[in-house]
């Protein structure tokens, strides 16, 4: 444990050492100096304990309470618009999940994949929900941990009766009604369903979010495990839709009915801030708490066995490309990849969804070239030079590197 000078004094020594650190850039020590309290003082500070003892951190801080995005504005603020780069004076966030009210989508508002010649994907729309009545999960203590996955028991019951949803709701929280054993929990992890053990996540469990591991950590499954609440995990709850398709609508538009059965049912509502939307652990995720995403297979861009080419043609696109085990792992060993919008914030549900149809057309018309003469797409994106196949192809991740999603 620092005392918080110990901790001013570490972050202003890493601002030159660490230029990618969002939380470290945007700490502004007057700022600081300037709030009023200890209590203030400490909580900015427990904001950026994350980005602050890992220095690797892209954006390096967590909101702790639904209110710190307004009770620090200023760093906040700051942050946001590095992360997002966006000009909060300019542009501001709303919420829409109407498709109707997204530019560029086809005429019949279809979002047909096989229209873009894919076959049938997996496809996977989350975002994420806070219950209002407690600290975001970096200050919660165990209590509130579990106190948390008891209130939602009654939103489970409902949706458990609903015909549309049914399923079940399993605890690792020991001596929980639903418990189930490591065993289990491993299946489902192994599965794509339950969450990995935060322990295992340094920045999760710099900033508090992970502690008390597995208290207060479950996850709701719906009859045909195509809708998955997780409870206890980087937000209160991760809402999401998982489907093998060809119409992205479907996972949308079954995640919007969900959302609006379970916000309706929880004891005190979700939180949610006027100016920057719907409130997150994570500044990444402010505003929709929304990631939509798409497997596609990219041989031609993966040939050299990395992510590099596939990375580079999709970055100009405004799309995140990861691996199937989920964030910070290897792409599949036959090209397959995880793409999604990046954006989250400033943006609409519904402009979220047509930025991941619109965007994976582009990929698969760079794919489709790529296919055709590898060496002219690798020259386009700047990486001629760059990982020759052979060399690379112990790098590819085998299938049992991939674990949850
Ligand atoms: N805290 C990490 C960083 O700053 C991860 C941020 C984004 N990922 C997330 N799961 N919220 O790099």
């Amino acid at each position: 444990m620092c005392s918080n000078d110990e901790k001013v004094e570490q972050i202003m020594k890493m601002k030159a050492e660490c230029p990618d650190n969002i939380a470290i850039q945007c700490f502004d020590k007057a700022y600081y100096d300037s709030l009023d309290s200890d209590e203030k003082k400490s909580g900015l500070l427990k904001c950026l304990d994350s980005g602050r003892e890992n220095a690797d951190s892209g954006m390096g801080c967590y909101a702790n309470q639904p209110a710190d995005y307004e009770t620090y504005e200023p760093f906040f603020k700051a942050a946001l618009e590095s992360y997002h780069k966006v000009n909060l004076a300019e542009k501001s966030h709303s919420n829409n999940w109407d498709l109707k009210s997204a530019a560029g989508l086809p005429e019949d508002g279809q979002l047909d994949v096989t229209k873009l010649g894919l076959p049938a994907l997996s496809m996977r729309v989350r975002t994420g929900r806070n219950l209002k009545k407690f600290p975001l999960p970096g200050a919660m203590s165990k209590e509130d941990r579990c106190n948390m996955e008891a209130a939602m028991q009654p939103v489970f019951a409902e949706l458990i009766k609903n015909e549309a949803y049914g399923g079940k709701y399993v605890s690792i929280t020991p001596e929980h009604a639903n418990f189930i054993n490591t065993e289990e929990y491993n299946e489902l992890v192994k599965a794509h369903i339950m969450f990995k053990n935060m322990d295992d996540d340094s920045y999760l469990k710099s900033a508090g979010i992970a502690s008390d591991w597995p208290h207060g950590r479950g996850c709701y499954i719906s009859e045909d495990k195509g809708f998955i609440i997780w409870v206890g995990e980087e937000d209160h709850l991760r809402i999401m839709c998982m489907k093998k398709g060809t119409l992205i609508n479907e996972v949308f538009e079954r995640l919007k009915g969900a959302i609006d059965v379970v916000e309706k049912l929880i004891d005190g509502g979700c939180a949610m801030s006027d100016k920057f939307g719907v409130v997150t652990s994570c500044p990444t995720n402010i505003g929709t708490g929304m990631r939509a995403s798409v497997h596609i297979a990219l041989p031609g861009l993966t040939a050299d066995g990395t992510d590099a080419k596939a990375k580079a043609v999709a970055k100009p696109l405004g799309l995140s490309v990861r691996g199937l085990g989920g964030e910070h792992t290897p792409i599949g060993a036959d090209g397959t990849v995880d793409i999604s919008p990046s954006a989250r914030f400033c943006i609409t549900e519904a402009e979220i969804v047509a930025a991941l149809y619109n965007g994976v057309k582009l990929l698969k018309e760079e794919e489709d070239k790529c296919v055709k003469d590898p060496t002219d797409v690798a020259a386009e994106v700047g990486l001629e030079n760059k990982a020759k196949p052979e060399a690379t192809e112990g790098r590819r991740a085998s299938k049992a590197d991939v674990t949850a999603a």
